[in-house]
């Protein structure tokens, strides 16, 4: 059984806690035991994930700053992916991943940052074996989002417009990942169900 590296990303509000906690419930009903799971976000709890939401919350306008959040972002992915991810996919876990590089693809790109220039920092970095993204019109991620906390600095409308067409694209950007778009507009029970058939596809043709 060979590790396996799933990849929920997408808009703020787009649900892709719930979608991954959905899939986690999912798994361990397929008899995959927690030990085996590896459930992770980024930015991540540690120095650098601290200092990007204490950037996040301060700033007002996404497009200054686009340096020094992308040295941050790359810098937080790269000990995630050395210190737990890489070590995951050795042991074989499944990991379950709450936004990853398509996030910088998406809003470090829309903060002017050349997307060769994001290819580039991202070499050598695994690549996951699916990538959801999950899609939904910016209003309805707004709308979800502002029942629920604060607005940070990404979440203005005519931003998250934007940040929606760059998810959208990523497809075309980058033909050779395995990326599915899912609409996510729809009932939590419509995308659980069909994250959980494309997931139980992918645990197939792994032998997990
Ligand atoms: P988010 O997933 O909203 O974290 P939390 O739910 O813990 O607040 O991520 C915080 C913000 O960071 C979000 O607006 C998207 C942004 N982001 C980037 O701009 N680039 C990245 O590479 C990542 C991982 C996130």
């Amino acid at each position: 059984m060979r590790g396996l590296f799933i990849v929920f990303d997408g808009l703020d509000g787009a649900g892709k806690g719930t979608a991954l906690r959905g899939a986690r419930s999912f798994l361990i009903a397929k008899g995959i035991p927690e030990e085996k799971m590896l459930v992770t976000a980024e930015p991540t709890g540690g120095l650098h994930g601290k200092k990007l939401r204490e950037m996040l919350s301060q700033q007002v306008n996404p497009e200054v700053n686009a340096r020094q959040f992308l040295d941050l972002y790359i810098a937080d992915r790269k000990e995630h992916t050395e210190s737990e991810i890489l070590p995951a996919i050795s042991a074989g876990k499944i990991i379950l991943c709450d936004r990853y590089k398509y996030s910088t693809f998406v809003y470090q790109g829309l903060q002017g940052i050349p997307l060769e220039k994001i290819r580039g920092l991202h070499a050598g970095m695994p690549v996951p074996d699916i990538t959801f993204i999950l899609d939904l019109p910016a209003e309805t991620a707004l709308e979800r989002i502002s029942r629920r906390k604060r607005r940070e600095v990404f979440e203005e409308i005519g931003f998250m417009e934007k940040v929606r067409q760059g998810f959208l694209s990523l497809k075309r950007a980058i033909p050779e990942e395995n990326i599915v778009v899912v609409d996510a507009s729809r009932s939590i029970r419509d995308v659980r169900g069909e994250i959980n058939a494309t997931l139980e596809k992918l645990i197939a043709t792994a032998g997990n």
